[in-house]
């Protein structure tokens, strides 16, 4: 094995593996304020506290692993969005990065509409009183049952992704005599606002994009063939739909505009071939959403206030050089409104030291509540929050409790050498994709998620799961 150097290292001086640890940081204590909630402090005695509550207390009561959610930081990053983009925009939250009713009502009441990707994202969406208009359905592979729920709600938009797709809304719509379906009753049949979703043929990650290749993928009409196009057309001949406009999403983790820039470029010439063909000028943009967020101290997150700003010019001066009128522009974030909110708390049960590599410290969670590691080689950091201490850096791998040796939580971390099994550990930026793509992988059962707000006391807005819940699935 090709192994390096790493005098910083605080085990026994040794060699480490080619799997390139970052240096140590300055400070073990600091939270930099990209990566932890805007309500994280450490006490005097070093404890961590979330909103003010002690991260000690909440386990106790709580119990861990624990989602910790920061109220306040996933309403000002709301504000922080509606600001950015204006009254003339509209910012949806993608419910896919997390999905409570609480977290739902929150949003709605900052003003933001929730894009829902499923049936049970949209009765979550309702059942936490989201105003129907205020709901844009997505997904690949709506039923037509979904799709129906979707139309008699009322919800606002429809995103449209295959023709398959068109053909149900079509037939769901579809007031002729005999048209309607079973126990649909034709008065209450509503004409639902479609979005088609196109594919740029532009894929975008963190500091990267290419221009090309992303056309082969389950998402959307492409451009490139002619499907975008033949899409319109489709929509347009269903007297029961009402053609509203287009979306794209571009991907996840985005650092730079110069993506949605191609993007907005390619679905303004579309906008102008529909103006041509079928004298349709489209009244709404959906840029998607991604927006990227620091993970740790490295990632170099943009301000939504440039996003928004460098989007809007893009859109602007797009349909200016087309002869377009400017449509309503929608965003769809879902990672950058509850990223950073959220911590995961973990207890450290057993510490071993694989000599000359490193400590590895193991929790009481791991994929089953972050599969991101896993499944994306995600970094994250995390810290001591029990206790704060002046112990030397301890290069440690923080790995879960479930069978499978890829099941690491956070690949690098420095924590004090000190670190004694019963210490809390948290780790930060865990509110978008770790709690909705948690498992009960090894019958674990899912964690809390308890609300924190100052002033308040800590709420559960999502309950543990327990062994009864998991036992009372299997009826065998
Ligand atoms: C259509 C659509 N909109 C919005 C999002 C939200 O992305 P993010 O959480 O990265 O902002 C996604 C994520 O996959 C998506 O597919």
């Amino acid at each position: 094995m090709s192994r390096v150097a790493h005098p910083a290292g605080p085990l026994h001086g040794d060699v480490l593996p080619a799997d390139h640890p970052p240096a140590p940081p300055a400070d073990l204590n600091a939270l930099p304020a990209a990566i932890w909630p805007r309500g994280a402090r450490r006490g005097d005695d070093g404890v961590l506290t979330l909103a003010g509550a002690d991260v000690r207390e909440l386990a106790e009561q709580f119990g861990t692993p624990l989602y910790v959610c920061d109220e306040e930081d996933v309403r000002s990053r709301c504000r922080d969005y509606m600001e950015a983009f204006g009254p003339e925009a509209r910012v949806f939250y993608a419910a896919k990065a997390f999905c409570s009713r609480a977290v739902l009502r929150w949003v709605s009441a900052e003003g933001l509409g929730v894009d829902v990707c499923t049936g049970g994202e949209l009765e979550t969406a309702l059942s936490a009183g989201v105003p129907p208009e205020q709901i844009t359905l997505h997904g690949n592979n709506k039923s037509l049952d979904e799709l129906s729920r979707a139309i008699s709600a009322g919800i606002g938009h429809i995103v449209a992704d295959s023709f398959d797709e068109i053909a149900r809304l079509a037939y769901l719509t579809d007031s002729s005599p005999g048209g309607q379906p079973p126990g649909t009753p034709r008065d209450t049949i509503q004409r639902p606002n479609i979005l088609v979703r196109v594919t740029t043929g532009v894929e975008a990650h963190t500091h990267e994009f290419m221009a090309t290749a992303h056309d082969d993928q389950k998402f959307g009409f492409s451009l490139a063939s002619g499907a975008a196009d033949e899409a319109v057309r489709r929509v347009l001949a269903c007297p029961g739909l009402a053609f509203a406009g287009l979306h794209s999403h571009i991907g996840s983790q985005i650092f730079d505009t110069a993506g949605f820039e191609v993007a907005a470029h390619r679905v303004v010439e579309l906008a102008v071939r529909i103006r041509d063909e079928h004298g349709v000028e489209i009244a709404e943009l959906d840029l998607g959403g991604g927006f990227g967020i620091a993970y740790t101290g490295d990632d170099d997150a943009p301000e939504i206030k440039d996003i928004a700003e460098s989007l809007r010019q893009i859109v602007d001066w797009q349909c200016r050089a087309a002869g377009l009128p400017r449509p309503r522009l929608t965003v769809e974030p879902g990672r950058a409104i509850v990223g950073s909110s959220m911590v995961t708390l973990y207890t450290v049960g057993t510490l071993k030291d694989v000599d000359g590599l490193r400590t590895y410290v193991s929790v009481d969670g791991g994929m089953s509540d972050n599969i991101r590691t896993a499944l994306y080689d995600a970094s994250y950091e995390c810290a001591l929050a029990s206790r704060g201490s002046a112990a030397p850096p301890m290069l440690s791998r923080v790995v879960g409790r479930h069978c499978e040796s890829g099941d690491i939580v956070v690949r690098h971390a420095y924590l004090p050498a000190d670190l004694a099994t019963g210490d809390l550990l948290a780790v930060p930026a865990t509110g978008a994709y770790c709690r909705s793509l948690a498992s009960n992988y090894n019958q674990v059962p899912r964690p809390a998620v308890v609300a924190v707000r100052a002033g308040a006391d800590p709420a559960v807005i999502v309950r543990r799961e327990t062994l009864d819940d998991l036992l009372k699935l299997d009826v065998g």
